[in-house]
């Protein structure tokens, strides 16, 4: 989560930026929004820790702000009582829980798995942009991104970049980098301007929100400054401003081992991504995303299950680092030998890979002369569950709703990144995809939650005896499906 173009103020390297010349070479290698691997687990065990519930984000939401008001609250009456020591250790506690929660639960709601209930991770979500000096909608999109295109150069805005020299690493401890590169981008976007990088991944409907956004941004900065004012006191200032610098070392110190100083342009997250044991508090801080490598692979685990997904997948994963201490004594010798060598990397050993189960291969069908197929049974589709089908190259979707016990049809691509809505997540009639969280209505095909912003097509069904027909044919095709990945 810490981007090239914020460390690199002289890349000497390769040419991190997003769209720009390593981008082509990254589509010609097959890298752009390429096929990761994969590690066997069962389907029924992936879904139900793929199930969200609201009280466990709840519970720790509660406590999170408690926490953050009680040490905010005494800090200034220290400060009130003159006792200026007791004043900066709770001030200090503020500012990190203000802004490194901050950072894991912008994170946690921007893939919509905190919460079951959607407006609770949408307010949430605004709330810790906030906190952690992230532009919303702007950040939820680069997001998406980083994980299609996990630390591919010129693919990914939130790449590690190299060589990165111990100065810079210091001082992103204070989030030096990250300041000045969301200020700048906080003022452009203010004027209602884009950067070319941002104009690769934002989609263009989205950009008046997004302007909209940073004036926000900046009326409340503006609002404590003048506060600070009127009041003659800088803590109205300090209280807004200050944990941005102050209070971001705990996510600087678990975020820059999540990828640092691993393989770049590698279509396996075991290469290139970590995760690592931490004790209880910096645990709930980060809400459980030391399990990085796992939540990679399936971002639709909510935080609270990843501990479990970790478990199950130990054997065909490397081995997890058991200390901060553990990833720092490897990280830091390879980040300085980086910097004469920026082609070096750690290599991670991958255990070998499982007995390979049969695959059954998807049936693909032929329509009849009116586009009809017999896509399956009802017994295989039970109430809440879906099934995918093939007609020649393309993928489709059966759902069974619980609401009105009828069949549906949808494409099978998201039209997002092309995901595989077979794998996804249905929750009433919405289906979830398992690429980046994005939701359909599979009545409809309606696109529900961002980042889609194209509908999906759906197709008509009928049933009869025991089977349902999906219409595919042309007759059938209401809408041919338009994958959007640069959408521009
Ligand atoms: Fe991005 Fe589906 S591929 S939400």
């Amino acid at each position: 989560m810490v981007t090239s173009d914020k460390l690199l103020e002289n890349p000497k390297y390769r040419d991190y930026t997003v769209g720009g010349p390593e981008s082509q070479l990254a589509l010609a290698k097959g890298l752009a929004n390429g096929q990761w691997f994969i590690p066997e687990i069962d389907r029924k065990t992936l879904r139900r820790l793929m199930q969200r519930d609201d009280w466990h984000a709840l519970r720790d939401t509660c406590i999170l702000f408690n926490l953050i008001f009680a040490s905010g609250g005494a800090a200034y009456y220290y400060w009130t009582q003159g006792n200026y020591t007791l004043f900066a250790i709770l001030f200090w506690i503020y500012c990190t829980l203000y802004t490194s929660s901050g950072d894991s639960r912008w994170h946690e709601c921007g893939h919509s798995t905190a919460f079951k209930t959607k407006w609770m991770n949408d307010v949430l979500y605004n709330i810790a942009s906030f906190m952690v000096l992230r532009e919303p909608l702007v950040w939820r999109f680069s997001h998406a991104r980083h994980h299609t295109d996990t630390d591919v150069v010129g693919r990914d805005p939130e790449i590690d970049g190299r060589p990165i020299s111990m100065w810079q690493l210091f001082i992103l401890f204070f989030n030096y980098q990250l300041i000045k590169s969301e200020l700048g981008k906080i003022w452009l976007h203010a004027r209602g301007e884009l950067s070319p990088a941002e104009k690769t991944f934002v989609p263009y409907s989205e950009r008046f929100h997004i302007f909209c956004q940073a004036r926000i941004f900046l009326c409340i900065y503006l609002l404590a400054v003048f506060a600070s004012v009127y009041w003659r006191s800088p803590l109205p200032a300090m209280y807004v401003l200050l944990p941005y610098t102050l209070g971001a070392w705990h996510f600087i110190l678990l975020g820059v081992p999540q990828h640092a100083g691993l393989q770049h342009d590698v279509l396996d997250h075991r290469l290139n991504t970590r995760t690592i044991y931490l004790n209880p508090i910096s645990a709930f801080i980060y809400w459980d995303m030391q399990y990085h490598l796992e939540h990679h692979m399936f971002p639709m685990v909510p935080y609270y299950n990843l501990r479990e997904l970790h478990e199950i997948l130990k054997p065909q994963m490397p081995k997890p680092y058991n200390s901060l201490w553990e990833v720092y004594r490897e990280m830091i010798p390879a980040l300085i030998r980086q910097s004469s060598d920026p082609d070096y990397y750690i290599e991670r050993e991958v255990p070998a890979p499982l007995e390979q189960k049969q695959v059954v291969a998807a049936v693909s069908m032929t329509p009849d002369k009116d586009g009809w197929v017999a896509a399956c049974t009802i017994e295989e589709v039970p109430k809440g569950e879906l099934f995918r089908f093939d007609v020649g190259v393309q993928t489709y979707v059966v759902y069974h709703a619980v609401d009105d016990d009828k069949f549906y049809a949808t494409a099978g691509k998201c039209t997002h990144g092309a995901g595989e809505l077979s794998d996804g997540l249905i929750t009433d009639n919405l289906i979830e995809c398992p690429k980046h969280n994005g939701c359909f209505d599979f009545k409809t095909g309606e696109a529900k939650r961002l980042p889609v912003k194209i509908n999906l097509a759906t197709y008509p069904v009928k049933t009869e005896d025991d089977t349902v027909f999906v219409c595919v044919g042309d007759k059938g095709s209401r809408k041919k499906v338009q994958i959007a990945y640069e959408e521009d």
